[in-house]
């Protein structure tokens, strides 16, 4: 097979940012996907539906002109949201989830979630409204192993948290773990995980081995050869709960080079082409569609896009390094490999 032709697909989960950093890396996600679910975890984060409507203004005037691209917003959960704000957001049909950060867990999440007691009316709300909640799944704190976080977490806040909301529709964001991989696989219909190229591709060696490769540095953290391999038998295996989500999050190379290097990998200028590599290495392409374009609206009860676009068999370059604004430069996922697959351009 020398070309794949898909629906076109959508990202599930992606950091887009704001201002000149959002202007020079739209265009990568608007390229190819049709709809991307935005994260709120901006400075201050997005935690009403003014805020998100006027950032989801931001993000269309930034698209190039002609490209149709609809970003799908989300509110940022706090202690404080209450379930007048939930029903404001369920409400408005541009906003189409509300994102979980344990405070403290990641990149912008000082404002996050201290304790779930404390959301307690809003998840109600949420369940009752039936608005999806997304979680970033790591459990923290000073007695918490940073490889056990996410293990920690559906131990002690995602199962205790479905049993009190049975009726909430859940995405276990970015997992990473086989564990979390068979916790989806065997859970119930209102809970999915999205997965990410880097888990994909690449396991905790691959950042630390030989020399520390900051690049690869994103959270939750990379983990073992076999969970890697859990992800991959996940996302090419046809479940329907599990879908794309890049969580492709820039940081200039001077954050990530850095003796405190930021969280997160830049995948958006090659991201369906990445997922395109691992599927094919795993003899399943023609999986590629329903994780990349049909699991994702079918959870979310959204339409599947009616347009499509053409991968073809051809080997292409990624770049060392893309400009980001203001001086400032951005090192790609997989900064210098060769890919196999390249996205056709009409
Ligand atoms: O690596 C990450 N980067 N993980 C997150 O959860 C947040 C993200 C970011 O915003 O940079
Ligand atoms: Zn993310």
């Amino acid at each position: 097979m020398d070309q794949i032709t898909i629906r076109r697909p959508d990202d599930w989960h992606l950091h887009l940012r704001d201002g000149d950093v959002l202007r020079h890396v739209l265009p990568f996600t608007a390229r190819r996907f049709a709809r991307a679910i935005v994260m709120p975890n901006l400075v201050p984060p997005v935690t009403t539906v003014d805020q998100a409507l006027a950032y989801r203004r931001r993000i269309l005037e930034a698209l190039p002109p002609g490209t149709a691209f609809e970003p799908l917003m989300t509110l940022y959960l706090t202690d404080r949201t209450t379930a007048e704000t939930i029903a404001a957001a369920a409400a408005e049909e541009s906003v189409h989830a509300v994102k979980l950060y344990p405070a403290g867990a990641t990149t912008n999440s000082d404002a996050g979630v201290t304790d779930i007691a404390h959301c307690d009316q809003a998840l109600a709300a949420m369940e009752e409204l039936d608005l999806p909640l997304l979680v970033h799944g790591e459990t923290v704190g000073d007695d918490v192993d940073m490889f056990d976080r996410e293990h920690r977490f559906i131990d002690e806040r995602l199962l205790p948290l479905m049993d009190r909301h049975p009726g909430l529709r859940i995405v276990f964001e970015h997992i990473t773990t086989a564990r979390a991989a068979e916790f989806i696989a065997s859970g119930p219909q209102r809970l999915a995980a999205t997965i990410t190229p880097q888990h994909l591709l690449f396991n905790r060696n691959h950042m630390l081995a030989g020399g520390i490769r900051p690049h690869y540095y994103c959270l939750p953290i990379l983990k073992r050869e076999r969970d890697r391999e859990a992800l991959l038998e996940a996302a090419t295996s046809g479940h329907p709960r599990f879908f794309l989500g890049t969580d492709s999050a820039p940081h200039s190379r001077a954050d990530k080079e850095n003796a405190c290097g930021c969280a997160g990998c830049f995948s958006a200028c090659a991201a369906i082409e990445l997922y395109a590599e691992v599927f094919a290495a795993a003899g399943r392409l023609d999986r590629l569609e329903g994780f990349a374009s049909l699991h994702g609206p079918a959870f979310y009860h959204l339409p599947v896009n009616q347009d499509s676009i053409t991968l073809t068999r051809s080997g292409w370059c990624l770049p060392d390094a893309l400009p980001l604004g203001d001086g400032q430069s951005i090192v790609p996922l997989g900064a210098g490999r060769t890919l196999h697959w390249q996205l056709h351009t009409h």
